[in-house]
């Protein structure tokens, strides 16, 4: 929808759309490695480690969630960075007053992917993360 905005109206709000496009972009591409890395490394370790197993040897416990977690956590950091910068861009998802559906409806879903996001960063930084260390003795606050 982005790509269509930025074909469609592209050349009238310029100063807009192309960084808007930009750090679109950068962003979804670091969130969908974020994700993966999540699903498919972090969350399996914390849910092993809880409950001792399925840990393979080597580092404690621990230490195979206290690193993963500090990276994801600098990652929240750059999405936040990201979607402040689009809200800016957006003059906070204010679409012109002449807007065609297409960029309300863009607005909307980034709006929206914002809302989500925060929402992420916070189960994820305030509850999830200081409780997977609290079970190995870290009081992370
Ligand atoms: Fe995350």
């Amino acid at each position: 929808m982005l790509a269509m905005v930025v074909s469609r109206h592209g050349d009238r709000f310029l100063t807009i759309l192309l960084p808007l496009q930009i750090t679109f972009d950068r962003l979804h591409a670091e969130l969908m490695a974020h994700m993966a890395k999540e699903d498919a490394v972090l969350f399996p370790t914390i849910v092993a480690a809880a409950f001792h197993t399925g840990i393979p040897g080597g580092a404690s416990a621990l230490e195979r969630i206290l690193g993963p977690v500090q990276v994801m956590e600098a990652e929240h950091e750059s999405a936040g960075t990201a979607l402040a910068t689009m809200r800016q861009l957006t003059r906070g998802y204010a679409p012109p007053e002449d807007a065609c559906a297409t960029f309300r409806g863009l607005y909307h879903g980034l709006a929206e992917l914002e809302r989500e996001m925060h929402l992420h960063v916070y189960l994820e930084n305030h509850i999830l993360f200081p409780r997977a260390l609290r079970v190995h003795g870290v009081d992370p606050r």
